[in-house]
């Protein structure tokens, strides 16, 4: 029997050339797998029948999105996960999804071999190789752009005489990677980190220059996860999906950095993440009610970091499931509802409750009812600056030496 190779299948130029190409390459047969996390285009079907015209020997196919939103989205948002500080992880969390797909389509046929279409410059390499390693260790792993040779020029001619079922004839000079939590954009003319993105970059939002009239929006989380909208019950990928239009259509998301991939590259990277950013600021603020102050802050740090590991590749590793265990435990008493307007650009909170809030009207008030005893607060003072009070004595008597 023949070895077979399962491919993580786009359905567009190069993976589409690659099905017939590691089949030259290596003698093997070819198995087409396509995950949908949202990245809307083509249905699943037409992507089966091109893989098959292709010359795959078999199609997998699935419909990832809920799994996707529930397992990989919701923990992101649970962190509050923007890599330094900005990005959504829109790739990051894309890729472990797959490969769990991938690894499972190559029980079920019988593969030895698990193949992707990365170049050898980014970080999704990464990710599909380590994630790979750790779910199904006996599996080997090639990428026959990075491996095999396979440019883009190769691919175009390759199509063209071998017939394949896919246009090849519109260039984009952007290599483009979306899925409902967001999408990414970078190469070609945005490589000058001086040349501002040309609107056509953009799809997932509008320009947030001439917005429509404001829209305020109701989101109600429960330990974190979010149920509805506008009082309206929803699955976390209808959320995220709502949310990805309305505060598309008032340009909110549009990110646009330089960010250090793992592999030591600084690269300039535009993101569109209406539906994340807008649920990140509402969770955010919810937190800043529902969570101790100490407890929060740790939470910050080990979101940072929770972030940085799921960049890196490692979402399979201990370390990260160890901090899941911190985020999930912290989310007790997330639960409740943020108010906020989307509009020109931005997602601004104005309202928040919850049966679990930490606010303390009593505590906080100005006017009559204020139940703190502001005379603890000397007392407070004098003890709380005693360590920097006793060092600064000692540094101005060296210095009078
Ligand atoms: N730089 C981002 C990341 O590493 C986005 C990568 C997008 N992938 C792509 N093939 N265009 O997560």
């Amino acid at each position: 029997m023949k070895d077979r190779i399962v491919l993580a299948y786009s359905g567009g130029l190069d993976t589409s050339v690659a099905i017939g190409w590691i089949a030259d390459a290596t003698g093997a047969e070819v198995i087409a797998v396509a995950v949908d996390v949202g990245q809307g285009g083509e249905s699943l079907e037409t992507v089966r029948q091109r893989a098959l015209g292709c010359g795959a020997v078999e199609a997998y196919v699935a419909d990832a999105r809920d799994e996707f939103a529930n397992e990989y989205c919701v923990p992101t948002l649970k962190a509050n996960g923007l890599y330094q500080g900005h990005y959504p992880l829109v790739s990051a969390i894309s890729r472990p999804v797959i490969v769990k797909h991938l690894v499972k389509a190559a029980r079920e046929f019988g593969a030895t071999t698990v193949a992707h279409g990365c170049t050898g410059k980014g970080n999704d390499q990464v990710r599909f190789e380590v994630g790979i390693q750790t779910l199904g260790p006996d599996l080997k792993c090639i990428a026959p752009v990075r491996d095999l040779a396979l440019t883009r020029d190769k691919a175009i001619a390759y199509a063209e005489e071998k017939h394949l079922p896919i246009v090849t004839t519109k260039k984009n000079p952007y290599s483009i990677d979306q899925n409902v939590w967001g999408r990414a954009v970078e190469t070609g003319y945005l490589e000058d980190i001086w040349n501002a993105p040309t609107k056509d970059i953009y799809d997932y939002t509008a320009s947030p220059e001439f917005p429509p009239a404001p829209d305020e929006v109701t989101i109600t989380f429960v330990q974190g996860v979010p149920t509805a909208l506008d009082g309206v019950a929803l699955s976390p990928l209808q959320v995220i999906q709502e949310l990805n239009r309305r505060a598309g259509a008032q340009g909110v998301g549009r990110i646009d950095v330089v960010e250090d991939r793992l592999v030591g590259i600084k690269s300039r990277e535009i993101y569109e993440a209406p539906g994340a950013m807008a649920l990140i600021t509402a969770h955010k603020h919810l937190e800043d009610v529902t969570i101790e102050r100490e407890h929060a802050r740790f939470k910050a740090t080990v979101g940072q970091r929770w972030s940085e590991l799921v960049y890196d590749g490692q979402w399979f590793s201990p370390l990260k499931r160890a901090l899941d265990g911190f985020i999930e435990d912290s989310q007790q008493y997330v639960s409740g509802d943020i108010r906020m307007t989307l509009h020109g650009g931005q997602a601004i909170v104005n309202g928040r409750r919850s049966d679990t809030s930490l606010y303390d009207f009593s505590l906080a008030t100005y006017d009559t009812g204020d139940t703190f005893d502001q005379s603890s607060a000397k007392g407070f003072i004098d003890i709380w600056g005693m360590a920097s009070k006793v060092a600064s004595g000692r540094d101005q008597r060296v210095a009078g030496e």
